[in-house]
């Protein structure tokens, strides 16, 4: 250690200290110009000691170790944003989206799923059924009378006011018990007041496993020859 002032010998390595606390060389330089209303007499009074602190050539820290450590760093930290990225995702993948079909599982009165060939061993054809069907709606599957599902489900939501409209077997009609508007055997609107059709779903089987599933039903409906108003 050395007591001096300026030294113009310094160099960059090299840090001074003062009562202002550390400096460097280029800033004493300028400490050493008398500001403007200031005198050369509380500068000339400011003892200030440097010090040499060069850092030998074998301490220098390596720049490849420093990208190493940075690439082990950015390692630790993406591998478990990976790993929470994962079910944070899937956490918006709406349930019942799985399947084969990518539909939604119809699921009977209980809230079990359904499958086709059980469902057809005890609902004849001609048989209407109310179960869960897209959004939890109510949704009839019909079966045909080749007693095969229907490839489609009628949402059993009046359009009117929204009452759920009951399948009528003997006059083989959807009757709503709110105001009476009808619906013949497909859901197409026969008598109002209800203004349309009952909507329409897809409905699917699993191939893996036989499960009926609704797909939401987006082309021309069928009944009307006109776009389906309920999408
Ligand atoms: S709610 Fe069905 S006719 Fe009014």
């Amino acid at each position: 250690m050395a007591s001096t002032t300026l030294s113009t010998a310094a160099t960059t390595s090299q840090l001074c200290s003062g009562k202002n606390g550390m400096s460097s060389p280029t800033s004493r330089a300028l400490l050493a110009k008398p500001a403007k209303g200031l005198g050369y007499g509380r500068e000339r009074s400011m003892r200030v000691s440097c010090m040499g602190t060069s850092i030998p050539a074998d301490r220098v820290p390596d720049m490849e170790k420093r990208k190493l450590m940075n690439l082990l760093l950015l390692g630790a930290i993406s591998l478990p944003s990976a790993g929470m990225l994962v079910p944070y995702t899937y956490f918006f993948v709406p349930p019942g989206s799985g399947g084969g079909s990518g539909g939604t599982p119809a699921k009977d009165a209980l809230g079990n799923d359904i499958y086709a060939t059980e469902w057809l061993k005890t609902h004849g054809p001609g048989d209407r059924t109310l179960t869960q069907g897209l959004k939890g709606d109510p949704t009839y599957l019909v079966v045909e009378n080749d007693k095969t599902l229907a490839p489609y489900g009628i949402n059993a939501v009046c359009t009117h006011l929204g009452c759920v409209v009951p399948w009528n077997a003997a006059e083989k009609k959807f009757i709503c018990p709110c105001h009476g508007s009808q619906y013949n055997n497909q859901g197409r609107v026969v008598r109002g007041p209800a203004p349309l059709s009952l909507a329409l779903a897809h409905v699917d089987i699993d191939v893996d496993n036989g499960r009926v599933v609704f797909i939401p039903w987006v082309e021309t409906d069928f009944r009307t020859g006109e776009a389906p108003w309920w999408s």
